[in-house]
């Protein structure tokens, strides 16, 4: 259940601009409040027992915290991302230097992505979203570079931008998503797959409930999504909630936050 992530620390977390719904530039966000419910994630991560290294974050990238989107790891091999919005742009080469100098095999990518805020890791496959960020010729470049069969799921709402805010990876076998997010053939793909899923509800959703960190029995959530904490103890799982309310005006969550690290 031990695992190991990334995360970067929202020192120069703001809105200043808008490439989501969610994201309304004159709100006000309180970057104080966001660095300690950051921190407060952080050391849960650590009484969970998982290790979390961290990368410098840099001025002028205010959604550097939002490390999952930074790569995708599987196996020690990197898959860098290449972000569809000019304001991240210079995130991907900064998290694909950091592998590097930690001695990962890493490689740069030819198509837009956005790293593990689209591709998940389930069990023997990755689960790959498109339709809004990350473009479909990305999945045949991570299935090419990782040797794992990618499943190509169509994302449909704007509101859910990226695969991880429509579907958390419960475990190995099963998963908790939004039908809603996804087009009616990747809702029957997933019903295939997954017949035993947790359904998430508009309001699991709304509140983004679903950018949430399995380690396959604890799954830490946004504290607000209560309703699929319960459902989610009822199959067994062990909810932890977690306040990221300033996160959350960004479009994130604590899923966001982290990157996972397979070594
Ligand atoms: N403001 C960021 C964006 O729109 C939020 C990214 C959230 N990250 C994620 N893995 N869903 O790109």
């Amino acid at each position: 259940m031990s695992r190991r992530y990334l995360m970067c620390r929202p020192t120069y977390f703001a809105v200043d601009y808008a490439i989501n719904p969610w994201m309304d530039p004159t709100a006000p966000v309180d970057a104080g409040l966001a660095v300690a419910q950051w921190t407060r994630l952080h050391e849960l991560y650590l009484s969970l027992g998982h290790t979390v290294d961290l990368i410098d974050p840099l001025p002028g990238l205010p959604d550097m915290v939002f490390a999952a989107n930074g790569a995708t790891v599987v196996d020690g091999t990197v898959y860098g991302a290449q972000f569809r919005h000019p304001e991240r742009a210079d995130e991907g080469p900064a998290y694909l230097a950091w592998f590097d100098q930690h001695g990962f095999d890493v490689h740069a990518a030819k198509s837009v992505n956005e790293g593990e805020g689209d591709i998940l890791l389930a069990g023997e496959h990755l689960l790959a979203g498109t339709g809004l960020r990350t473009e479909l010729a990305a999945h045949a470049e991570a299935q090419e570079l990782f040797g794992r069969p990618v499943i190509t799921l169509q994302l449909v709402d704007p509101r859910y931008y990226h695969l991880d805010t429509a579907l958390t990876v419960l475990s190995p076998t099963n998963v908790a998503y939004y039908p809603g997010a996804f087009s009616p053939g990747s809702q029957a793909v997933l019903r295939r797959l997954y017949p035993d899923a947790v359904i998430a509800t508009a309001a699991d959703a709304a509140v983004l409930g679903l950018n949430a960190v399995s380690d396959g029995h604890r799954v830490v959530l946004p504290s607000a999504a209560t309703r699929l904490a319960g459902a989610l103890a009822s199959k067994g799982f062990q909810p932890v909630p977690v306040d990221v309310s300033e996160l959350h005006k960004a479009g994130g969550g604590p899923k966001c936050c982290t990157l996972e690290v397979r070594a």
